[in-house]
């Protein structure tokens, strides 16, 4: 058995956990909104048309902000098709995915739908075939009181009290010569600082999200970041960086070891911002709001030659296995060490659409991947240790040198409470992991959960929706301040501890 150690002080901390951390996104694209979260002809559909089943679990998780409208969606996307009488919303065609798009469900269906599920809205801004205008005026809509045009027509649409909406993304994706209204660099910098300018005039109480790189492997990564915060320093908040890992090559060691790109991705992207910032000389920072992220390959091939202009058809819907799962774990736990600068994350996305619930007419059911977000969003709450992990390393194809042991550890004071998250990524033996728990040393155990399969590639269906599900049945025990936990081979295991 190999064997890993875990060295905490409860004075070393990376930083206080968003809770954003732990959000997520629902595009107009496939089944997310109509069959996901909307159906009103669903049996499980309550008086408006809202999917019973999906929201418990959405109020399961916690989901604590939800990425709006798009995604790809947005870049062609006119917000005012989507309010008012629906018998009066025009249907379109949809270029971003080449559907049709009715506009039954827009931006007040959603904050009511977020209302119910205790999740903030996190909205985003056509800069793709618009521009400064259009989000001025879908900001008055939303956010302002009263006694202007797009605010009455807001309150004559029902909604008296705005919807106060604090985090604005500009645009979507504009490094990408996919994206429509894609645009280089500068011309994006440009109109993303105008428009948050003129955004921030009417409301400064907004957060805004420039579009940062597309993923690590983008031509422009880098320089696009750097050019873009030349422009806009002052007017953003965060940065966004988007990340898909896929196991094509078949090769789930290398797979595993995405987490190490990913880890590297935020330091770079890190370094940028703080050379922008010493360059201005400038005392803010930057955050980075990872608002795409998760595994993404399985549905690709399907999805090569899809049936064009037909309505919400079924669209990139991987069914995730376990390494899934514990590639998600561990790129969980590499936004938990870089708390301290990813304040928002968006895994990518919530339902039916590369999202750890599905739906079908006769039910919904949890991926595996559902677990781990689960997990961190309940429990990941806190101050984020500095957590030393001293692990066997192995060499994946692609990313190089790669820790077996992926960990962190969260302590949250108010709930007196310790948790490690952890992912061990050996396939073949289990490890022995101990961690001196110092000034934690009167804490005790009090679960040990563990998600594993002998099969790594283990999946959930509807019709055996618990074949991969968490178990409280994590060996580990404290003696003596030190607490040794065996985890099991290609295993995600969070340990709960408090005070004895
Ligand atoms: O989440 C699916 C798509 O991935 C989004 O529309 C786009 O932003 C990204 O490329």
């Amino acid at each position: 058995m190999k064997k890993a150690q875990v060295i905490i002080d409860r004075e070393y901390l990376i930083g206080e956990v968003d809770k954003r951390l732990y959000g997520s996104f629902i595009e107009h694209l496939g089944r997310a909104v109509y069959e996901g979260i909307y159906q009103p002809d669903s049996p499980f559909a309550d008086e408006s048309g809202f999917r019973k089943d999906v929201l418990e679990l959405v109020k399961e998780l916690q989901v604590p902000i939800i990425r709006y409208p798009g995604g790809n969606f947005v870049s062609g996307y006119n917000w005012e098709d989507g309010v008012g009488p629906k018998e009066n919303r025009p249907v379109r065609t949809e270029l971003a995915w080449s559907v049709i798009e009715t506009n039954q469900f827009g931006l007040n269906e959603f904050a009511d739908w977020c209302k119910l599920a205790g999740s903030e809205i996190m909205m985003a801004v056509n800069l793709g075939t618009r521009g400064i205008e259009e989000a001025k005026n879908l900001l008055e809509y939303c956010n302002f009181k009263g006694g202007t045009k797009y605010s009455d027509l807001r309150r004559s649409h029902g909604y008296e009290k705005p919807h106060n909406i604090k985090v604005w993304c500009l645009g979507n994706e504009m490094d990408g010569d996919w994206q429509i209204g894609h645009k280089t660099a500068k011309e994006y910098a440009r109109l993303a600082n105008e428009t948050g300018k003129v955004m921030k005039m009417l409301d400064p109480n907004i957060e805004l999200v420039a579009c940062g790189s597309s993923g690590s492997h983008m031509p422009t990564f880098g320089s696009w970041e750097a050019t873009l915060l030349d422009e806009c320093y002052d007017t953003v908040d965060y940065i966004s960086m988007h990340q898909y890992y896929g196991n094509r090559d078949r090769d789930s060691a290398n797979f595993l070891a995405c987490s190490v790109d990913l880890d590297q991705f935020i330091r770079n992207v890190v370094a940028v911002c703080d050379y922008i910032k010493g360059k201005k000389h400038s005392k803010k920072n930057i955050h980075i709001s990872l608002d795409e992220w998760n595994v993404w390959y399985h549905s690709m091939e399907t999805d090569e030659r899809p049936e064009r202009w037909v309505q919400h058809p079924h669209q990139i819907e991987d069914i995730y296995n376990l390494e899934d799962a514990l590639l998600v774990g561990s790129m969980l736990i590499t936004m938990l060490r870089h708390a301290d600068r990813v304040k928002i994350g968006c895994l990518a996305q919530l339902v039916n659409v590369i999202a750890p619930i599905m739906t079908s007419d006769t039910g919904v059911w949890k991926q595996t991947i559902y677990y781990p977000y689960l997990h961190c969003s309940l429990y990941g709450q806190g101050s984020v240790l500095n957590t030393i992990v001293k692990s066997p390393i192995y060499e994946a194809k692609e990313h190089g040198e790669a820790p077996y042991l992926d960990c962190v550890a969260v302590t949250n004071a108010e709930r007196e409470e310790l948790v490690i998250f952890a992912v061990n990524k050996d396939l073949q033996e289990d490890m022995e992991v101990t961690i001196d728990l110092r000034q934690y040393s009167d804490y005790g155990i009090k679960e040990h959960i563990v998600l594993h399969d002998q099969d790594l590639k283990a999946v959930n269906t509807q019709e055996d929706p618990n074949r991969v599900v968490p178990k409280k049945n994590g060996c580990s025990s404290v003696s003596d301040g030190i607490l040794t936990a065996v985890m099991k081979s290609k295993s995600w295991n969070v340990i709960r501890l408090s005070p004895n």
